[in-house]
């Protein structure tokens, strides 16, 4: 039997599996409920119980006060539900409210995604996740050995599963590690997450994005999070997808890109190709992806823009954003982070 659970103030509701802890359905719908350890111990995943029934499902020695006790206090990752329930749990609202963590990782796979990104599959340890925000990034690497700072290209909603896009680049100290001798089963430290490229919590807008290269990482995070998010909430938000990637032949996650869009009637996903070579000919193409945006879309100024693409591209994206109407808080930019 499923359940639901109703979160205030934020009046959030997602639906349990049977052998999911309430935080596990939680996480899994996208919402960025407050957690720590995810085993009992830290009780940054105490909430109240407001309405309803719920079990313990793990033993915890984490001691409630008797004043907490009294209010029903209970830890989210060590119970589920017994039919529907209401709580009063906290959730962040913004990148501010994400505290900064450190943690090991280890290595699940590397995986080339092409001869120039790999994937970096890390697994975060059952005590120890990364809580944060789809679109932030991390730093991995450190304790004297190489470092670099990337987006998490998967969605916090994806359990203990981190996935990172590393682009070739000489001279980039983690990425000549991950192509050189990076492997299943390395432990790899986590730090972070750092970034504000992250989905307004009151969002009502379709959203649009740009992805220049590696910067499809965050726009990876993002979609995935926006589809959990619908599912939590039964809705469908329009999506538009344009990708653009240098060298030649489709975008290392074309097929990913081209599931969405085909389970999905509301997402839309273009690849386009840059003739790369020197920058003056990166900008050109970028410029002419805005003009065709605009050409198809048409009015851009009810969307919200994500675009994640080179600094350098940045100013007169913003120009040319904001002629089309679209309001600043509903333009977000990000560098790519690429080390
Ligand atoms: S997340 Fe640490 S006690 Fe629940």
């Amino acid at each position: 039997m499923s359940a639901t659970v109703r979160i205030l103030p934020s009046g959030h509701e997602f639906d349990l599996e049977p052998h999911d802890t309430v935080l596990e359905g939680g996480l899994r719908a996208g919402y960025p409920v407050a957690y720590g350890c995810s085993n009992g111990n830290c009780g940054f995943c105490a909430a109240r119980l407001i309405d309803g029934e719920i079990e313990e499902t793990l033993h915890s020695d984490f001691v409630f006060s008797d004043a907490e006790k009294a209010e029903n206090s209970f830890l989210m990752c060590a119970n589920r539900a017994l039919g529907d329930i209401v709580v009063e749990a906290p959730e962040a609202l913004g990148a501010d409210d994400i505290p900064l963590q450190s943690l090991k990782a280890r290595v699940k796979a590397v995986e080339a995604l092409s001869d120039d990104v790999l994937n970096v599959h890390l697994r975060t340890p059952r005590t120890s996740r990364l809580r944060f925000l789809a679109g932030q990034y991390v730093r991995l690497g450190g304790a004297g050995g190489p470092t670099g700072e990337y987006t998490v290209a998967s969605c916090p909603c994806d359990d203990r599963n981190l996935h990172i896009h590393i682009g070739r680049r000489d001279g980039a100290a983690f990425s000549e590690h991950a192509f050189n001798g990076l492997k299943a089963n390395d432990t790899v430290p986590v730090e972070g997450p750092w970034g504000s490229f992250v989905l307004a919590e009151d969002r009502v807008r379709p959203l649009l994005f740009l992805a220049f290269g590696t910067g499809f990482a965050p726009v990876r995070s993002l979609v995935e999070h926006a589809m959990s998010l619908d599912e939590a909430k039964d809705e469908t938000t329009p999506m538009l997808v344009y990708w653009m990637t240098e060298g030649g032949g489709d975008p290392y996650l074309h097929n990913l890109c081209r599931s969405w869009q085909d389970a999905f009637e509301d997402i839309r996903y273009t690849p386009l190709a840059c003739p790369g070579g020197e920058d003056d000919g990166r900008r050109r193409a970028w410029l002419d992806l805005m003009q065709r945006v605009r050409e198809e879309v048409g009015d851009l100024a009810g969307f919200d823009v994500y675009l994640s693409a080179p600094e350098g591209l940045h100013g007169e994206s913003r120009e040319f954003f904001n002629d089309a109407g679209v309001a600043g808080n509903a333009l977000h930019l990000e560098p790519l982070r690429q080390g």
